[in-house]
């Protein structure tokens, strides 16, 4: 089966099939990968939410490309048909042009991505511009971007007030005018996501942006209820692992206490 490529996604808003909505879910191993791409998403993405999700940090700062390389070659290797998208962390491409356009070539050569994402608008352009002309699909992310956070005093909706609307806006432009096939629109009104897609000719993906956008990203154990103490408004579960999870291993915590689990039938 062969893979979703960046032009094939980026087809779907120039034929104006808009209505096919872009699915995208994080992954961090291969396992993940295989499932979710055995139920269909067209698109995974290593997000740096490792930092938080797999490392069990507060934020996504302390990141390296390496570790996101690893991670890459990992959800690659459960791949058959989904795009993979891999994140370029905090620090890997704001010093300069060559360090972005070296991060993005080590994540597609060890880390195995068909295209990287990077953060911001207007001060990225010229790093999404170069990293395209080398040949490598960008998707863009503005927004809440989650490597501002200490700039943002927290993970708050963005865009909020007509200033910071309009900056928004401009970023988004800039994102799509350095090339970008794609853009990641985070925490911003609806009435911005829904404007942004409208006005932009590559296709928004949105996660707490609203109704309005050309597909959806969420963090695969958000959507699938590993950890009910995340809540925000913007998610949807579509499964209670945590639950799952932990009577399951209460059942194999019991069984083996009791001499239920394992029988002669398990043994050899
Ligand atoms: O790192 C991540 O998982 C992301 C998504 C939330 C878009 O950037």
């Amino acid at each position: 089966m062969s893979r979703i490529s960046a032009p094939d996604l980026l087809r779907r808003k120039i034929a104006g099939r808009t209505e096919d909505k872009i699915t995208m879910v994080t992954a961090y191993d291969a396992q993940m990968a295989r499932l979710v791409d055995m139920a269909g998403v067209d698109m995974v993405l290593v997000g740096d939410s490792l930092g938080m999700v797999i490392q069990g940090g507060n934020d996504t700062l302390s990141v390296t490309a390496s570790e996101m390389a690893y991670h890459g070659r990992c959800v690659a290797a459960g791949l058959e048909r989904a795009h993979l998208t891999v994140d370029m962390p905090f620090m890997s491409y704001q010093v300069s042009v060559a360090q972005a356009m070296r991060t993005a070539g080590l994540l597609v050569r060890k880390g195995k991505a068909q295209s990287v994402k990077l953060e911001g608008g207007v001060r990225s352009a010229p790093a999404i511009r170069a990293i395209v002309d080398a040949g490598i699909p960008v998707v863009g992310h503005v927004g809440l971007t989650p490597q501002s956070v200490n700039a943002f005093g927290g993970f708050r909706v963005q865009g909020r007030d007509q200033e910071n609307a309009a900056r928004i806006l401009a970023d988004a432009h800039a994102v799509a005018e350095a090339g970008a096939f794609a853009i990641v629109l985070e925490m911003v009104p609806q009435a911005l996501a829904a404007q942004i897609t409208a006005e932009l000719g590559i296709p928004t993906i949105g996660i707490g942006a609203g109704v309005g956008c050309d597909g959806q990203v969420l963090v695969c154990t958000d959507m699938l209820g590993m950890d009910q103490r995340f809540a925000p408004r913007f998610l949807q579960r579509y499964a209670n692992l945590e639950v799952t999870i932990c009577e399951a291993v209460q059942g194999y915590i019991a069984d083996v206490k009791s001499g239920a689990f394992p029988t002669p039938a398990h043994s050899y």
